[in-house]
């Protein structure tokens, strides 16, 4: 299959970048997530789940090997749905699987109360408009009906100073705030839906749609960032709104500056030489009323 938008190409771009190693610690972390999210839903077998910006099956396919009874897939890329689509037939599941290309905040082709569970990975920070999202997930589920998120808390990691993504950059600030004043034009921090909220956000939103109970698991970390080659690191963006790294300083630093700010952090990325800080939160809520019997 040939992968032409931002969100396919970034997607697999990810899967294939780097080497075998830290793609398989990284693929291990995120199983990890899915696996939470799942347990999180207390999914039955036999349930409807919708998986909301299924990417490339992550969540929607470890739901149907826990013996979900229908998936109904969903994204805003139609690459990423025929890339599911294919998958389940490989596997053999195509008659418990559904695909609807539909953003989170517009569900309109989904039913009211035809979900018990709607659950997603990393989705809601590129979604501007999350209420209306919130309001949707709780509108497709049924009475009874379980959401369960995970969703990184990026406001956590910033830090700016004299740091760029928990390097230090002060032998070389001025290239580094050019760098910064680049990627924040694009994503302005205080604004973008990447940024522009945090846990407490998303528990309201999830309160004032109507959800209770409601519980939020809340982890941070400080700590020595994961090692990757430079390659990885400046190669390939950390979001699909943007530039890679090495796209960015072709466009800002003149070669003199650009090979002076490569130098100072090359080595500190690839010895790990940085501080990382990373939040994620781990949310479920479930929509009052009686669950059918199964
Ligand atoms: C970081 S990927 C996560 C994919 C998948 N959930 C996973 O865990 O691997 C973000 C996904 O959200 C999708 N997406 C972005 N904006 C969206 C929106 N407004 N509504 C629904 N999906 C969206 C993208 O196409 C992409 O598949």
């Amino acid at each position: 299959m040939t992968q032409t938008d931002r969100w396919a190409t970034w997607l697999s771009g990810l899967r294939t970048c780097g080497d075998v190693a830290s793609r398989q610690r990284g693929f291990e972390r995120i199983i990890g997530w899915r696996d939470r999210i799942l347990e999180n839903a207390e999914l039955r077998a036999g349930e409807t789940l919708l998986d909301v910006g299924c990417g490339e099956r992550l969540v929607g396919f470890g739901a149907l090997e826990r013996g979900a009874g229908t998936v109904v897939f969903s994204d805003i890329s139609q690459d990423l749905l025929d890339f599911c689509k294919e998958k389940a037939r490989e596997l053999g599941v195509l008659d418990r699987s559904r695909f609807m290309r539909a953003a989170a905040e517009n569900l309109a082709q989904i039913e009211s109360e035809s979900a018990d569970v709607v659950a997603m990975r990393s989705v809601l920070i590129y979604v501007d408009d999350k209420k209306s999202a919130f309001d949707e997930f709780f509108r497709v589920l049924r009475p009874g009906g379980r959401l369960s998120l995970f969703e990184p808390i990026n406001r956590f990691a910033q830090t700016g100073g004299d740091t760029w993504l928990g390097y230090d950059v002060t032998a070389v600030g001025e290239a580094a705030r050019k760098v910064r004043s680049f990627y924040e034009a694009i994503q302005p921090p205080d604004s973008d839906p990447m940024f522009a909220f945090d846990e407490r956000d998303l528990v309201d939103l999830v309160r004032n749609a109507g959800f209770f109970p409601i519980h939020l698991q809340l982890e941070s970390a400080i700590e020595a960032p994961l090692l990757r080659s430079w390659d990885t690191f400046a190669g390939v963006p950390a979001n699909p709104r943007i530039p890679a790294l090495a796209d960015a300083l072709e466009q800002v630093l003149d070669s003199e500056e650009r090979a002076r700010f490569v130098a100072h952090l090359r080595p500190r990325v690839e010895e790990g030489r940085g501080v990382s800080r990373t939040c994620i939160a781990f949310l479920t809520g479930v929509k009052p009323g009686v669950a059918r019997s199964a």
